[in-house]
């Protein structure tokens, strides 16, 4: 069974997972607008990895007889000062979501709740891949300035992400 602390904790975890989602689909819709639409796609597909991210610990919470519990999910913004923009807002949103997953970490640690440590390490791995994925598309974007013809083979290479079930 789960501590209610801790399965507090895991749905407060569901419902950031699920805004993380929705705020990467509000960007997507934003690329779109903004003419990028390989940005739009990449984007709309790390929505789609959020989705994954929330429904894992909605199984979790599940399969070790806790009661999950879904809370409203906040609005994202709807605009940004351009794909730099969005991108560094994506890092400062992963950099928090890191920062919630070592706190849980510590919490089920502390609590010496086993399977919880298991079950979260995937996400401690899991954030180290986002956290740099997004670095290494801030750095292309910052080299890329304002060159547009740069910037359109970025968007092109971004069209080709395909959406991977990440690793269980
Ligand atoms: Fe669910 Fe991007 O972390």
């Amino acid at each position: 069974m789960l501590s209610a602390k801790i399965q507090k904790a895991l749905n407060e975890q569901i419902n950031a997972e699920l805004y993380s989602s929705y705020l990467y689909l509000a960007m997507a819709a934003y690329l779109h607008e903004a003419n990028l639409p390989g940005f739009a796609h990449w984007m709309n597909i790390q929505a789609q990895e959020e989705l994954f991210h929330a429904m894992k610990f909605y199984n979790y919470v599940v399969e070790r007889g806790g009661r999950v519990e879904l809370e409203a999910i906040a609005k994202p913004p709807v605009s940004w000062d351009g794909p730099l923009d969005v991108l560094l807002a994506t890092q400062k949103h992963e950099a928090m979501v890191t920062a919630r997953i070592n706190d849980l970490m510590d919490l089920v640690i502390a609590e010496k709740d086993h399977a919880s440590v298991s079950f979260l390490q995937w996400f401690v791995d899991e954030q180290v891949e986002e956290e740099d994925s997004v670095q290494t598309l801030v750095q292309r974007l910052k080299l890329i300035g304002s060159d547009g013809g740069a910037l359109y083979l970025m968007d092109r290479d971004l069209a080709t992400r395909v959406f991977t079930p990440p690793a269980q």
